[in-house]
């Protein structure tokens, strides 16, 4: 089972309530998904690497820290782009590779239609970026795409997920932490995620 992280952040439940309101315009869920994504990404990233690195203040020179491990943010499109902003704010060295997924209407299973991908990994973190943890099949084929690439340490990190996509992602990639702002009530009968937000895609992109 992976390691699961719900986020208690006060400032994460103020801004996932004001996200998931029907009355919220496009304009404002964009904003919310942005600094939502800024909070998670600030406690997904706790455990990483250092690397000691000399520096001199007015004061005196002294041994910090500077961030080790190249990071690819890796969003699921549509939905995940709005969540490469926020992420960007706080890691500004980093490589984002897009990796395009829609879930068939009918079947709900995801398919791929977009991965531009080099041949061998750049990068040592991978954080995939999708607000909607639904039935994890997306999220599941994104992380198989990563690993088969190569990817060495892969997180999800999402703004609501559905216990069934939990289960599903972490049954299938058990090394994969997993970083949510809420795991949510159910799934109802078309796989849209209760009491959830939607359509995340269309609320952001006012389709
Ligand atoms: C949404 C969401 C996830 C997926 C989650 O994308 O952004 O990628 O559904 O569902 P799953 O866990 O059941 O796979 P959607 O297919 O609506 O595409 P979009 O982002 O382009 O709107
Ligand atoms: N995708 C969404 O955008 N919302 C859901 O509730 C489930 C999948």
């Amino acid at each position: 089972m992976s390691q699961v992280f719900v986020s208690k952040h006060p400032l994460v439940q103020h801004k996932l309530t004001l996200l998931r309101d029907v009355q919220t315009d496009h304009r404002s869920f964009r904003e919310l998904t942005r600094e939502l994504c800024l909070l998670l990404m600030y406690e997904a990233t706790h455990d990483l690497k250092l690397a000691p690195k000399q520096v001199t203040t007015p004061m005196a020179t002294t041994t910090g820290s500077k961030a080790e491990e190249t990071i690819g943010l890796v969003p699921i499109l549509r939905a995940g782009l709005g969540m490469v902003e926020g992420a960007l704010a706080l890691l500004p060295n980093v490589q984002v590779w897009h990796l395009g997924f829609y879930r068939d209407e009918k079947s709900l299973r995801p398919v791929a239609y977009y991965n531009r991908l080099p041949d061998a990994p750049t990068v040592q973190l991978c954080l995939v970026l999708d607000p909607m943890l639904a039935t994890g099949g997306s999220a599941v084929a994104a992380v198989d795409v990563l690993k088969k690439w190569g990817a060495p340490r892969i997180k999800y990190i999402g703004l609501i997920a559905a216990p069934e996509g939990v289960e599903r992602l972490s049954t299938a990639h058990p090394d994969v932490p997993i970083h949510v702002a809420t795991i949510d009530e159910k799934l109802n009968e078309i796989g849209y995620i209760v009491p959830g937000l939607g359509d995340a895609g269309d609320r952001q992109f006012g389709t």
